[in-house]
C-alpha cells in the first residue's frame, strides 16, 4: 500500500470500529484533514445508521452534508460517543501533534468532549520524540508579534502562516526546530501565553486508540 491507501485502509478500519458500538443517540465527531475525508466518504456509505455528527471545522461540515449525513452544533447535543481525525504526528502513548490543516481549536474542543479518540494515520506519523512537525499555534491576531515573541524564548522559530485565516477568524503561526521532551507541560506553557487560543500539542488529552496504516495492514495501539 502506498500513503494514500494506507489513509484509505484507516478510515475504513475506523468505521468498522466504531460501527458494532454505534447506538440511535450517537453522536460522531469527524476531523479534518484527508486522512478524516476517507473517514467521512466512507461514513456516507452508511449514512443510514448515523444518527448525528459534529465537525471541527467548515470544510469538514460540508463534506458531510454532501455525503447526505446530519450535521449538529456542538452546543446542541449532549455528548459526542467518538471522534474520529487524522494528525501530523503521535508518539507511543498517543500524544499527538496536530493543525497542519489549521483546524487545531475545533479538533481540541471535540475530542475534549468525546467518550473515545480514535486516530487515524499511516506510519509515517508515528514519531519517538514530537516537534519534526512544525507545532501549529492559533493565536489572535492584534497578540501575533508578543506571541512571536514568547514563542522564541522558550526555543522555537515561530512562523507566520502567510494567507491562512481559521475558521475562527484568527491566524495560525508554526513553530520549528521545537523537539517536545515534555509535551504536557509544553502544551500548558504555550497555552498560557496571553493571545494564544490553544496549540496543537493533544498531550493532556491524547488518542484513546490509534489504528496506523502499515504497508501490509491497519495496526491497532493504545497508549503505552
Ligand atoms: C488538521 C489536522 C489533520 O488531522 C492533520 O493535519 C493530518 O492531516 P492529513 O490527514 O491530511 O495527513 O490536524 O488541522
Amino acid at each position: 500500500m502506498n500513503q494514500d491507501e494506507m489513509k484509505q485502509a484507516v478510515a475504513r478500519a475506523a468505521l468498522d470500529y466504531i460501527r458494532p458500538k454505534l447506538e440511535r443517540d450517537s453522536v460522531i465527531g469527524i476531523g479534518t484533514g484527508s486522512t478524516a475525508n476517507y473517514f467521512i466518504d466512507a461514513l456516507g456509505e452508511i449514512r443510514a445508521e448515523v444518527e448525528a455528527t459534529v465537525a471541527s471545522s467548515e470544510a469538514s461540515a460540508a463534506r458531510l452534508r454532501d455525503n447526505g449525513l446530519p450535521v449538529y452544533d456542538l452546543n446542541s447535543v449532549d455528548r459526542v460517543s467518538f471522534y474520529i481525525d487524522g494528525a501530523d504526528e503521535s508518539n507511543a502513548s498517543l500524544q499527538l501533534i496536530k493543525g497542519g490543516g489549521g483546524a487545531l481549536t475545533r479538533e481540541k474542543i471535540v475530542a475534549a468532549v468525546a467518550d473515545e479518540f480514535i486516530c487515524i494515520c499511516d506510519q509515517s506519523k508515528l514519531v519517538h520524540t514530537l516537534g519534526d512537525f512544525p507545532l501549529p499555534v492559533e493565536v489572535i491576531p492584534m497578540a501575533r508579534s508578543h506571541v512571536a515573541r514568547a514563542l522564541v524564548k522558550l526555543g522555537g522559530d515561530p512562523v507566520y502562516r502567510e494567507g491562512f485565516t481559521t475558521d475562527n477568524g484568527n491566524i495560525i503561526l508554526d513553530v520549528y526546530n521545537f523537539p517536545v521532551a515534555a509535551p504536557l507541560e509544553i502544551e500548558r506553557k504555550i497555552n498560557d501565553i496571553v493571545g494564544v487560543v490553544t496549540n496543537g500539542l493533544f498531550a493532556h488529552r491524547p488518542a484513546d486508540v490509534l489504528l496506523l496504516g502499515r504497508p501490509d495492514g491497519v495496526e491497532t495501539l493504545k497508549a503505552q
